[in-house]
Order: C-alpha cells, then structure tokens, then sequence
C-alpha cells in the first residue's frame, strides 16, 4: 500500500520512526513535509497529504504534529477523510476495523518512537470489518452530504 506522510515542526522528531516502520512492513511512503523545524502551519501539511488520499495517489495517510490534534481537527474538515488521533495500539487497530479510518494522526509530544511504531503497525495491518460497521461509515458520509 502507498502511505502519505505529512508533519509540522512540531511532529518532525517522530517521522523518521513512521516511515522506517511503513516501509519495514513492505509500505511505499510518500514524505510531503515539513523538511525542518521551522515554524509552520499544521494544517497546510494536512491538506497536502490529504489531498493524495482523495485523488487516489496515496491509500492512507499519517500525520504528525505536536499532539496529533491540529492535524486531525483539519483532516476531519476533508470530504472523505476520516481521521483518527491515536496515542496506543488498541485504538488505532479499531480505527480501522470499526471506523475505516484512512488517516492516522499522532503527537510527536505525546508518545515515543517505539510505541508510534506498535500504532503504525496496527493500522497499517488492520482491514475495516465493514458489515454493520459499513452502515455507520455510510451514516458519517451523510453527514458530509447534508451539513
Ligand atoms: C505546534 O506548536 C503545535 O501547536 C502543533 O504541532 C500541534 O500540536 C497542534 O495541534
């Protein structure tokens, strides 16, 4: 699978731990930035990487910032993006299995390196269960429709 990665200043310790797993795993990883740790706007990196969800160049996309929450507040603004702020395994398993989640957002101050790897893996792993779960998906993307 091919997986979007985007960061701020705030996320860009943690990016090297991302891509290491995802293409441990056999992933294909796109890096759409920050490159350093100047000052930037979280959002701008989150609509970059998003964007290759929605336009089918990328399958998933992982976004890191300083708590993972800027980032996930803006994805969730994207139609079709439905993003999860994670910081343990169990949650980013179910955000896959449950809710279909194609983006995965961490906090670089939140958690370490070794755990955000346990989380990657879980989500990169997990495949959406779809059945009754594919109902309630449907229900958010009515939402989208009628707000
Ligand atoms: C940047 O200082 C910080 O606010 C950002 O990385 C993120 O944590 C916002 O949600």
């Amino acid at each position: 699978m091919k997986f979007v990665i985007a960061n701020d200043h705030g996320g860009i310790d943690l990016q090297p731990a991302v891509c290491e797993k995802l293409q441990e795993l056999g992933h294909e990883v796109v890096h759409v930035g920050t490159y350093d740790k100047e000052s930037c706007d979280y959002s701008d990196f989150a609509v970059k990487a998003c964007e290759k969800v929605i336009n089918n160049e990328a399958d998933f996309a992982i976004l890191i910032c300083g708590t993972g929450l800027g980032m996930s507040i803006s994805a969730n603004k994207i139609k079709g993006i439905r993003a999860a702020c994670v910081s343990e395994p169990f949650s980013a398993k179910m955000s896959r299995a449950h809710n279909n989640a194609n983006v995965l957002c961490i906090g670089a101050r939140v958690i370490g390196s070794e755990l955000c790897k346990m989380i990657v893996e879980e989500f990169a792993k997990t495949p959406f269960e779809g059945g009754r779960h594919q109902r309630r998906v449907d229900k958010i993307c009515k939402i989208e429709e009628e707000n």
